[in-house]
């Protein structure tokens, strides 16, 4: 222990963390735009999670910033210099990918120094930096093994060491856990996040997996169709979604049928008039001008009443251990998904007549959905 606190001193003495920034990112492959002005500042030392549907251009955001792919247009910049034009090899970047990339004919502590012998590290400050990497990632025993007698874990942690061979100012990882099992996934989320703080490196991870990104990052940055959508703190993406986009992917939603009224900036749902959350769907999204909308509402903040007269009924339960999911047949049909503790199950038995109750807060409008009560993020 003593000796990988003080590689570690020794590594992060060497450096700061960078600033990142992405400004007005494009980038097209023939019709197909993968970023279409991307804007992300990721600050000194900060962990951001890219998070996304497949397609959304997260690898290629990543790409460009370690010079892989060239920008049609736009502007990265590494602590204030514009490094859009430097070539990959001069940019200071380390990348992890998700399938193990390492080379099959060199053994670990070789695919380690790579790097370092490409840059003209001489033998001897390469064999030593290398064997303090792998100290660093817990496999100094295994120097000698090739990636075919290493685990899919262990191939990552050689593929992070070699990443970081060369003191790099920033660290990206592209899905680097997802092709692992559960468990190891879980343990290597841990042991990267505990790495990263130690080193204090600025890093880019980049995941379609919404628990990883939320578990791992200082914030979390959700992208749609090439843009930037929101980047926020764990905690503020869950409870404060900016639209319901982020709503949707990020945990779980219900959708309540709403009615948008004038131009005041309310809605009527569940017997309550509530105040909008950023924007009203435009009246061209409102089903046929009827002022039909969906409310979203975490699942959870929805309160379920017994109550005899209740118009609404239990239609289906599902446990899910401390909660459980209710599913509820409104009067007019639609079905809304509410979390309850499972406690309160004895007295909410599925065909009971119930009463919903919303918050007192202003919601997250969106155009209306037929037949679609909350609905999984992932
Ligand atoms: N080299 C390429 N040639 C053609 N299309 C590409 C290329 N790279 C990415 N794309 C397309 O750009 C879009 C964004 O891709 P990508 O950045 O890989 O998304 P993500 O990593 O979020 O799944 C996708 O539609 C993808 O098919
Ligand atoms: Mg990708």
């Amino acid at each position: 222990m003593t000796d990988l606190t003080s590689t570690l001193e020794t590594i992060s003495r060497t450096r700061t963390g960078a600033t990142v920034e992405f400004r007005g990112l494009q980038r097209s492959f023939g019709a197909t735009t993968a970023l279409d002005g991307l804007d992300l500042t990721v600050e000194p030392g900060e962990l951001v999670a890219l998070l996304g549907p497949s397609g959304c251009g997260k690898t290629t955001a990543l790409r460009t910033l370690a010079g892989f792919e060239r920008p049609d247009s736009g502007t990265l910049l590494v602590d204030g210099e514009d490094i859009t034009g430097v070539p990959a090899h001069r940019r200071d970047v380390g990348m992890v990918f998700q399938s193990y990339s390492l080379f099959p004919h060199l053994t670990a502590i070789d695919n380690v120094a790579f790097g370092l012998r490409m840059s003209g590290v001489g033998k001897a400050a390469r064999r030593a930096r290398s064997a303090e990497l792998l100290e660093l990632v817990g496999l100094p025993q295994h120097a000698g093994r090739f990636p075919h007698q290493l685990s899919g874990g262990q191939q990552q942690r050689i593929a992070l060491a070699r990443a970081l061979a060369l003191r790099p100012r920033v660290l990206l990882l592209d899905e680097p856990l997802s092709a692992l099992d559960a468990q190891v996934r879980l343990t290597l989320r841990e042991e990267i996040r505990r790495l990263q703080q130690q080193l204090g490196i600025t890093t880019l991870f980049v995941t379609h997996d919404q628990e990883e990104a939320l578990s791992m990052a200082d914030r979390v940055a959700v992208m749609r169709a090439g843009r930037l959508e929101q980047c926020a703190p764990p905690a503020e993406l869950y409870e404060h979604p900016a639209t319901a986009f982020v709503a949707e992917f990020v945990g779980v939603m219900s959708r309540i049928p709403a009615r948008s009224g004038a131009d005041d900036g309310t809605v009527d749902a569940l017997g309550r008039t509530l105040p909008v959350h950023g924007r009203l769907p435009g009246a061209a999204e409102v089903a046929g001008g009827t002022g039909e909308v969906d409310v979203l509402v975490r699942p959870e903040a929805i309160e379920v009443t017994a109550d005899g007269k209740g118009t609404s009924r239990i239609v289906g339960a599902t446990f899910l251990g401390a909660t459980t999911r209710l599913t509820v047949r409104l009067t007019d049909g639609g079905e809304v998904m509410t979390d309850v503790p499972t406690h309160a199950m004895a007295t909410l038995p599925v065909g009971a007549p119930v009463t919903l109750t919303l918050p007192d807060r202003p919601v997250l409008v969106d155009r209306h959905r037929r037949g679609n009560s909350g609905r999984d993020g992932s």
